[in-house]
């Protein structure tokens, strides 16, 4: 892992350490007792968190791995999601109170939901998605802006034991229609449109066409719901369309729920791999709702009675279900759900709904906290943020000048940031300080967390000694572990559990410092992360290659100050684009940039796109990114022996002079 060498070097010069005040630490839901109590009997932990839930029938056996790597965790039990995160809470008196503080982005739009209103509406979106057809087992999509609608939507669905896949609303009709396909989807539920930048921007045509492409492929989505949030004029179709206004509105706000098998998928999330075709996560019931709500109570040190809980994340992603909607809700956790990005109307929006809100808890991801360093002091300034007692960063290693900015400047120097290291598979925070006991170290994820066995490993998958770098691996299977890849046992079994006998592989490289605490230092494999997103570089390349100009592209993620990686990407054209070279090449360049935003979505758009003659590839054809990389990031370009023709790179040095950027 040459090019992780420089990093650890860097590592040896941070000092810096920020131990719990000792009032948050007196008070902290885990204790340092916690790491000994999951250390003696894992099994045992895990059964005590498991009664942060209800059950209808409690498990016979907590863990049965007879089948390794499929995992089924509280064997026997029965439950179900919804009545867990929202009607317990009314029954036991607390219907009164606020589940979501929900802000639009138009700022004079916002709503307060009380656990009574959501049960309510649950219930109402339950009985529709009933009339529409849907029983346990279908699966139904969910394409929608961040509104209170999305989360009745994948409650009403987990209600019924209809496993949702909330697809990201910035991703493209081609996306939206893969995911449709790959999960089969009988029901999509969307909105006409959301809000971005005061500006509508529609949701529905893509649901249109990625239907159209689905039937296409032998799919059919049989009904479309379809929310109406910004009021913009929508194609319709009378045997498929459907109102959210006219058929949820009507429906009774009763509906007795049925339990389901602990192991009853809850949902499918797809996320890049390090090949092309993006990975169907699947998340079970029981495991997972146990691994969300008691990392949510533990990392974050949820006081449901006092505290107002902010998670940034978008709903499309895992940190949106897992610490936006099931960790808290479970919890009984009022939080605060805004629509729009953060500098709408004005830069200081979040810090303005901090304080309106008066939010004790924020959880965000480091591109964002760089985004607001580059802003300046004088905006976050402005706002009363005495509230806040707890941050915490996800999706990226954070580096130690963000973190301590984000400490200082927006915690006020008062409050511990919990740098959290997961995972879409893990379903939950994996390694992360916890915020009473670790002297946490600005950079470092520290610690698996109680109940928790991660390792750095090297090649032979032998535990690396402290101060060395090696793989991130998983010794032993946590409850709220994917359980397989959506109709692939294969890739699953391939992706995480072939490199090294019994361990999980997560695709990250790491370090243990002298102490033996995590520094994550990012992917290992052919996935980039940008802006805390993970994105495939053969997905991008697939999508480049698409387009008829292009014979061949390579991908790679290069160092970017502020969203961590961007896409960078070094293309062949076919003869028959008729570019010359040396001409200008910036209307092509755009229209390839353009084109892998229709494919994907925005976040997928190259930052770079470099015309070239030529990739070096070693004799085995493989193109070796490392070198381009290097040219990325105008870097001396590395080892060039084992390229087929080393003469590769000069042409290629040569094309880079002529690229474009924007
Ligand atoms: C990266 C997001 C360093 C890592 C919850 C992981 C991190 C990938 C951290 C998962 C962190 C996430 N420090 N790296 N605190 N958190 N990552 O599936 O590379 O979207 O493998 O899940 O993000 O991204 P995913």
């Amino acid at each position: 892992m040459s090019e992780n060498t420089e990093a650890l070097a860097n590592l040896s010069h941070e000092d810096r350490r920020f131990p719990p005040p000792a009032e948050f630490a007196a008070n902290a839901n885990l204790t340092a007792a916690a790491y000994e109590e999951a250390a003696t009997d894992r099994l045992g932990f895990w059964a005590k968190q498991a009664d942060r839930l209800t059950w209808e029938t409690r498990w016979d056996e907590v863990l049965d791995w007879s089948n390794a790597p499929f995992a089924k965790w509280f064997v026997g039990g029965r439950l179900n999601a919804a009545y867990n995160a929202v009607d317990r809470h009314v029954e036991a008196g607390a219907g009164d109170k606020v589940a979501f503080h929900w802000v639009g982005e138009p700022a004079e739009d916002a709503r307060d939901i009380t656990y009574a209103q959501l049960k309510d509406e649950v219930c109402q979106a339950a009985n529709a998605l009933v009339e529409l057809g849907v029983r346990a087992g279908d699966r139904v999509a969910i394409y929608m802006p961040m509104i209170p609608e999305t989360v009745v939507a994948m409650l009403a669905c987990a209600r019924l034991g209809a496993p949702h896949t909330v697809v990201f609303g910035g991703f493209s009709a081609d996306a939206l229609a893969s995911r449709i396909e790959d999960c089969q989807a009988k029901v999509v539920i969307t909105a006409d449109g959301g809000y971005r930048r005061g500006a509508a921007s529609g949701l529905k045509p893509a649901v249109d066409e990625a239907r159209t492409k689905a039937r296409q492929n032998g799919i059919s989505v049989e009904k479309v719901l379809v929310v109406r949030r910004t009021g913009q004029e929508v194609a319709w179709d009378d045997a498929v369309d459907v109102w959210w206004d006219d058929l949820v509105g009507k429906q009774s706000t009763e509906h007795a729920c049925e339990f389901f098998d602990a192991e009853h998928p809850l949902y499918v999330m797809y996320t890049s791999g390090s090949t092309g075709k993006p990975k169907g996560i699947l998340h079970t019931t029981g495991g997972y709702l146990v691994g969300a709500a008691y990392t949510h109570w533990g990392v974050f040190d949820l006081k449901p009675e006092t505290d107002v809980y902010w998670c940034t994340a978008d709903v499309g992603w895992v940190t949106g279900h897992s610490y936006m909607v099931y960790g808290p809700l479970i919890n009984q956790t009022t939080s605060v759900i805004y629509e729009g990005v953060p500098d709408a109307p004005h830069k200081g929006r979040w810090w303005e709904i901090v304080e309106k809100y008066g939010v004790t808890i924020f959880y965000t991801a480091p591109t964002a906290i760089r985004t607001f360093m580059k802003w300046g002091d004088e905006i976050p300034a402005k706002h009363d943020m005495s509230s806040l007692r707890l941050l915490g960063s996800v999706g990226e290693p954070i580096n130690p000048e963000a973190y301590v900015w984000y400490r200082e400047t927006i915690g006020g120097g008062r409050t511990p940031v919990v740098d959290t290291w997961w995972q879409t598979e893990t379903g939950a925070i994996m390694i992360s300080p916890l915020p009473g006991v670790t002297e946490a170290k600005p950079g470092s994820a520290m610690r698996a967390i109680p109940g928790i066995v991660a390792d750095v490993v090297n090649d032979e998958g032998e535990s690396v000694p402290d101060g060395s770098g090696g793989y991130l691996v998983i010794r032993e299977p946590w409850p709220s572990m994917l359980r397989t890849l959506w109709g692939d046992d294969e890739r699953f079994k391939d992706t995480y559990w072939s490199r090294w006998e019994g361990m999980y592989f997560a695709g990250d490289g790491a370090k243990k410092d002298a102490d033996g605490d995590v520094w994550v230092l990012g992917r290992v494999d052919d996935v980039m992360n940008v802006s805390g997103h993970r994105l495939s570089t053969t997905e991008i390349e697939s999508a480049l290659v698409s387009h008829p100009k292009v014979a061949e592209a390579a991908v790679v993620g290069a160092t970017d100050e502020t969203t961590g990686q961007a896409v960078c990407a070094y293309v062949i054209l076919r003869e028959s684009a008729g570019f010359e070279a040396g001409s200008d090449s910036a209307d092509l360049v755009k229209e390839l940039r353009d084109h892998v935003a229709h494919e994907i979505g925005a976040i997928a758009k190259p930052r770079q796109i470099m015309i070239v003659p030529e990739l070096p590839k070693t004799r085995s054809g493989k193109i070796m990114r490392r070198l381009l990389r290097d040219v990325a990031e105008n870097r001396e370009v590395g080892d060039v022996t084992t390229l087929a023709d080393s003469t590769v790179m000069n042409l290629i040095a040569e094309g880079a002079k002529g690229s474009s950027e924007d």
